[in-house]
């Protein structure tokens, strides 16, 4: 599967030692995940590019992903000793504690001005993330700005400016954007699914029976409640077309319009309205 043509290798490259430059001016690596999909969202090199860094690991978009999931990625982190934080960069919940454990994380670093007579300094981060995995929505929400939206065209460069946060943080204004993991076909359906890369990668019929077809193994009822189709004993494709029945998806002569059908429910899951959904766990 060929995805995100935006990526070349030496765009890669370029993007990285931005990345390394930035870096070697902030105290802490705020790092953003898809809660829905924390495997595929995370950049395949991320742990070679932050190093020894200090990070915390936050996965946002967690008023999407199911609750129970998102336990289990919680407790999965806990175990590698990572410090993680379950966040709607969109409403800001979970940003409080992400302030608190930003502070922890740096208390050293902060012991260590103090120690030295040097006036301790705010603290400084930079956020890091694969494109649309809402870093300029979290800058956002961080600083209390509305609608500036950060450059998401990777190798744009600007000046850097520290953005003074409610908390003793000092964002930079430039986050990092790397690119998604382009191996596995699996991650590119989930990278797809939540709108991380494009539609016109994937043919979107393709991407919703796919889509479909994962819903039914994880959560069966959702797509009943939702859309008042049975769902046991049915293929994902009769399931597509009793949906596509039910919302009056037809063309001439009686046939189902797969392409409407696809489109309802593709928005339908991204929008979260078919229900709270996580696609990959941790034991995979
Ligand atoms: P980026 O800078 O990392 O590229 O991502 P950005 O902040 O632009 O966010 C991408 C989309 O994700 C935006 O939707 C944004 O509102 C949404 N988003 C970010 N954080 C959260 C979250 O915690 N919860 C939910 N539900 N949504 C979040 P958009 O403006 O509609 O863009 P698009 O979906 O049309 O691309």
């Amino acid at each position: 599967m060929s995805m995100n043509i935006n990526w070349y290798p030496g765009h890669m490259k370029k993007t990285r030692e931005s990345i390394e430059k930035n870096l070697s001016m902030v105290d802490i690596v705020l790092e953003l995940i898809d809660a829905r999909i924390p495997y595929s969202s995370q950049n395949p090199i991320i742990d070679s590019i932050v190093k020894n860094k200090p990070r915390i690991i936050i996965l946002n978009k967690s008023d999407l992903a199911d609750n129970k999931a998102n336990k289990l990625w919680q407790d999965y982190y806990k175990k590698k000793d990572i410090d993680t934080i379950f966040l709607d960069a969109l409403s800001g919940k979970g940003v409080n504690e992400l302030l608190k454990i930003a502070e922890k994380v740096t208390m050293d670093k902060q012991r260590s001005y103090e120690n030295r007579g040097v006036i301790s300094r705010p603290t400084r981060a930079m956020i890091i993330g694969i494109p649309n995995v809402g870093k300029s929505t979290l800058i956002n929400t961080l600083s209390g700005r509305k609608g500036a939206k950060t450059g998401n065209k990777p190798g744009i460069t600007r000046s850097n400016q520290w953005i003074k946060t409610k908390g003793k943080l000092e964002l930079l204004d430039t986050p990092g954007i790397l690119w998604p993991k382009f191996e596995e076909e699996s991650v590119g359906l989930n990278l797809a699914f939540t709108g991380a890369i494009k539609d016109e990668i994937l043919d979107i019929e393709t991407l919703a029976f796919k889509l479909i077809e994962t819903i039914m193994k994880y959560y069966p009822k959702l797509l009943n409640n939702r859309y008042s189709v049975e769902v046991d004993g049915s293929t994902p494709l009769e399931v597509m077309e009793k949906i596509g029945t039910r919302r009056g998806c037809i063309i001439r002569g009686g046939e189902i319009d797969y392409t409407k059908v696809s489109t309802i429910v593709l928005d339908e899951f991204r929008k979260g309205v078919i229900g709270n959904i996580t696609l990959e766990f941790p034991e995979e």
